[in-house]
């Protein structure tokens, strides 16, 4: 890939997206940020529109805004390289506890928007039969934590949909990668980020005492978004890029203790697996 490239990434005001957009600008990349509120955007990046960025306010739950920016993006560049599925939020509670609204909201920022910028991009990559896209889950998409069971089934969601969605773009020459970051020191975790059930159930003891671990690790997690935005760098240069990239030692562990475990449950379980077959 070369730095006449063009990146849109979601999600950009801040955290990794943030990251991301500065690492790109320095190294002359051409980058479309989508932010809700263009003025944090700019007052963030101290960088307003010009040749090589183009900063959009995007509402990523709504089908023409995303697709306009899109259109505006290749207007702006002349084309669309890489496609970086960044912008997404915590949520947490018991399920019986959240509400349908807290759910469909989740659901729709973490998952469907990514869908939407898919759909939206796809017919600039199959036309010049390249392209990247890089979609953020989490390790919660695959080793999820007790609290948190809303915010993995949209990350699991976009496993797995980016699993498929690799294979499925194959021949035009476009390739996926998944990203499952474990904690790293954005804003993910602050008070003004994260969402809660806001009608609480007495008890469910474990799900605070989660929450309160989260929230503790504020401002400490060992992750750095710098190195991110390198790493993320690198996946667009990478002629094989992976489709699964854990990121941080604490995914990388917590990854493979969950394989150890869906091992042995898988042997474990053999002889009632195979039952199931007809004769
Ligand atoms: N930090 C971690 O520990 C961690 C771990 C695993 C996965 N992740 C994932 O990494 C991605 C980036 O998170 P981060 O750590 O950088 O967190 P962050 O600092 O809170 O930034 C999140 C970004 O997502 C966008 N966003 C948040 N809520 C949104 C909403 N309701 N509608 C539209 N956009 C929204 C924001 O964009 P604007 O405000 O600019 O619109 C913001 O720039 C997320 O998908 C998150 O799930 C983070």
């Amino acid at each position: 890939m070369d730095k006449a490239n063009v990146w849109l990434v979601t999600g950009a005001s801040k955290g990794m997206g943030l990251s991301l957009v500065k690492k790109l600008l320095q190294n002359g990349y051409r980058v479309a940020a989508t932010t809700r509120n263009i003025q944090n955007l700019t007052d963030s990046t101290k960088r307003f529109q010009d040749s090589n960025f183009l900063p959009l306010e995007v509402d990523l739950t709504d089908t023409i805004s995303v697709q306009q920016a899109f259109k505006k993006t290749v207007a702006h560049f002349g084309s669309i390289d890489v496609l970086v599925n960044n912008a997404g939020y915590g949520i947490g509670g018991a399920v019986e506890e959240l509400s349908e609204v807290e759910i469909k909201n989740s659901f729709n920022v973490n998952v469907m928007a990514v869908i939407k910028t898919m759909q939206s991009v796809m017919p600039y990559f199959r036309q010049q039969r390249s392209g990247r896209i890089i979609n953020v889950s989490s390790i919660a998409g695959f080793a999820p934590a007790a609290g948190w069971a809303m915010y993995a089934a949209t990350k699991y969601a976009v496993m797995g949909l980016s699993e498929v969605m690799a294979e499925d773009v194959k021949e035009y020459g476009v390739k996926v990668t998944v990203v499952a970051p474990g904690a790293f020191r954005t804003a993910f975790l602050a008070e003004e980020s994260l969402v809660f059930a806001s009608d609480k159930i007495d008890g469910y003891k474990l799900i605070r005492e989660s929450h309160e671990k989260y929230a503790g690790m504020n401002g400490k997690q060992n992750g750095n978004p710098e190195k991110l935005a390198e790493v993320f760098i690198k996946l667009s240069e990478d002629p094989n890029p992976p489709l699964r990239l854990y990121l941080g030692s604490d995914a990388y562990n917590r990854a493979k203790e969950k394989i150890n475990l869906l091992s042995q449950e898988l042997e474990n379980n053999k002889e009632l697996s195979f039952y199931t077959d007809f004769e």
